[in-house]
């Protein structure tokens, strides 16, 4: 091989490494950056100075979001607080329901992770519900339908129609994914225990066919969408198959971000055919969605002293959310990476909110520890004006205390 294609492949190999390194907490392997080549410590050193910059000057003179995304004055993104009496008591509900013994993640910080994750959305959905259950309790009220965009195994879908189901009438959840395999785990799953009120429905589709998912409601339903890790721009799928459903409201937590950067329209003008069964393509922005999503976030960059445009920006901070930027420890490398998360959910949400006329609301996840895992923001929106919007504003004082 010749000599720099080979300098440049150890040094790929070297940035692979220390990410690796980075990711999983591992400073000792971290150590070995001593050694790494000069060309490449440069390179990553200029390209941080340049996220570090960008995110400086989205902060700079604070980030003059709405007044209602502030809590105690400033913008803190309140932890999702659960009143104890609301909280999944996981020795109580039967074992195909947990995360840590009926999916196949096993005892674990993930499965712990996902444990809190799926209380969370019960808490929060459940608020919602009753919410709509009172506020409906004169009119005929056929059900609810909540939505799973991105479902997966299941972890929540199936947790959420147990716990629904011994709770709660007239909840209908239809859990969808474009990934059959693990759709069909998911009806495994759920056959392993009898409900009695809530009925668990699957739809193999992709989430840009709004049309085709919202045609599997009835019209008397109200729709509730929830989406838990949904890859890239899957999320932001989610959200507007949620203004598709009559404005429905959403509970969001986002999954990677530089995902979302594959525009599908340019796999299929550049030859390639559109492949939803490639995480990298199924995960990629529709034609529907633009980024920067907001004209909040459109704005901030317009005005940066950065020499590239708004989408090349943008780009940096989808993925520096994603990794962070080397070499650096694990914990600046994740301080890094929550600053452009952060910047990057808020835009999702007032997009909602300047285009749909949405309530919105960011909190942090229970349990969550942002220097160990960077996916923990829980996005709430609901139409302004709505009993779900109320709930959702509850929801976050009471979080902000
Ligand atoms: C990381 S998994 C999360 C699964 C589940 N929500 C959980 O938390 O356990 C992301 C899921 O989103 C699905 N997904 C990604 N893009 C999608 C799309 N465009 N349409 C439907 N499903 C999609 C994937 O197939 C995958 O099952």
């Amino acid at each position: 091989m010749h000599q720099s294609a080979l300098n440049s492949s150890v040094e790929m190999l070297t940035h692979l490494f220390l990410l690796l390194a980075a990711s999983t907490g591992r400073s000792n392997i971290l150590s070995l950056s001593d050694e790494e080549p000069s060309r490449w410590r440069q390179r990553t050193a200029k390209r941080r100075q340049r996220a570090d910059d960008l995110l400086d000057s989205i902060e700079s003179g604070g980030l003059q979001l709405p007044e209602y995304l502030t809590c105690r004055g400033a913008f803190n993104v309140p932890t999702l607080q659960i009143p104890p009496r609301s909280r999944i008591n996981w020795d109580d509900v039967d074992p195909v329901l947990d995360p840590m013994q009926g999916g196949k993640i096993r005892v674990s910080d993930r499965g712990l992770r996902k444990r809190a994750q799926v209380d969370a959305f019960h808490y929060v959905l459940s608020s919602l519900v009753d919410a709509k259950i009172q506020n409906t309790k004169e009119k005929l009220l056929t059900g609810i339908t909540i939505i799973d965009a991105g479902c997966g195994a299941g972890n929540l879908a199936v947790a959420l129609s147990g716990l629904f189901s011994s709770q709660r009438e007239r909840v209908n959840i239809l859990a969808v994914d474009v990934n059959e395999q693990a759709l069909q785990r998911l009806e495994e799953r759920s056959q392993c225990f009898s409900s009695r009120n809530a009925q668990l429905e699957t739809c193999c589709e992709d989430l840009a066919n709004y049309d085709s998912i919202s045609s599997r409601i009835t019209p008397d339903q109200n729709v509730i969408v929830m989406s838990l890790h949904a890859c890239g721009a899957a999320s932001d799928m989610a959200m507007n198959l949620a203004f598709r459903c009559n404005n429905a409201p959403f509970v969001i937590c986002p999954c990677c971000t530089a995902k979302s950067l594959t525009k599908r329209s340019e796999v299929q003008n550049g030859g390639a055919v559109f492949d939803p069964t490639a995480s990298f393509q199924r995960s990629g922005a529709s034609t529907d969605i633009l980024y920067p999503r907001s004209s909040w976030l459109r704005s901030k960059l317009d005005l940066s002293e950065l020499s590239s445009s708004v989408e090349e920006q943008y780009t940096i901070l989808a993925k520096v959310a994603d990794v962070g930027l080397g070499p650096q420890t694990p914990a600046q490398q994740r301080q890094t990476q929550n600053r452009a998360k952060k910047v990057i959910e808020l835009d999702r949400l007032l997009s909602a909110s300047e285009n749909h006329d949405y309530d919105v609301r960011l909190v942090i996840l229970p349990e969550h520890n942002p220097l160990v895992y960077g996916k923990g923001d829980l996005l709430l929106g609901a139409h302004k004006g709505s009993a779900e919007a109320g709930v959702m504003q509850a929801i976050f004082d009471s979080s902000c205390l």
